[in-house]
């Protein structure tokens, strides 16, 4: 959903605004990446991949999926221009089809709340976790100011966590991390990162 949407704005995605939020996001997870060189992150709705081509020196390999093939193009050319040599990037979408790969770490950014079925989504990701992997979840939280026909109004914290163990994992830990101005279709909003091991 919400493709045709990604595939157009694909060469203007990179505002300022979301350049911003994206270093918000960065400096969450990058602490948590301390110790990672081992592993291998699938980032699931990467866009241009302005969170995980930061992301890239922490870990052994990154793959980069999207369902919009231009998104990818774009970051395709970043990975080209600053000489990444351990990302690539996937043309897929796993609420369709999900392709043999595996990943240690599957780290989704602002794309759940694009996909309708949380439930379907959250199975599918864990299915190409290898063991003890981690997804790692960075959306909004619940936002009763928000409504729109194709885009969830966030996330409660104990609903999701209850989602993620019926998708099969062990564990779950969430927390709101970061309170901003107009940051959710124009609205004040949270966001939160939610890390469970399967
Ligand atoms: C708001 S953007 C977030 C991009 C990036 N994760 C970030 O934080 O900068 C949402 C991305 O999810 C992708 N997306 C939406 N639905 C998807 C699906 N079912 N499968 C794969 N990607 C999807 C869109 O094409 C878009 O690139």
């Amino acid at each position: 959903m919400e493709n045709n949407v990604f595939e157009q704005m694909a060469k203007r995605y990179d505002t300022q605004e979301r350049i911003e939020l994206a270093n918000v996001i960065l400096e969450e997870v990058k602490p948590r990446l301390q110790n990672s060189k081992d592993k291998t992150l699938l980032d699931y709705g990467s866009g241009t991949g302005l969170i995980s081509l930061e992301l890239a020196d922490f870990v052994q390999s990154v793959l980069l999926v999207d369902s919009a093939g231009q998104m990818l193009e774009v970051a395709k050319a970043k990975i080209a221009q600053s000489g990444i040599s351990n990302a690539q990037v996937l043309n897929a979408d796993f609420t369709q089809e999900v392709p043999d790969v595996k990943a240690d770490i599957v780290f989704m950014s602002l794309v759940l709340l694009h996909i309708p079925d949380t439930e379907k989504i959250l199975q599918n990701l864990f299915s190409v976790l290898n063991d003890g992997g981690e997804l790692w979840i960075v959306d909004f939280d619940k936002n009763e100011n928000i409504s729109h026909p194709k885009v969830h109004n966030g996330f409660a914290h104990e609903d999701l966590k209850e989602k993620l163990k019926e998708a099969g994992f062990a564990s779950t830990e969430i927390h709101t991390f970061h309170h901003g101005e107009k940051i959710f279709m124009k609205q004040d909003a949270s966001m939160f990162l939610a890390r469970s091991v399967k």
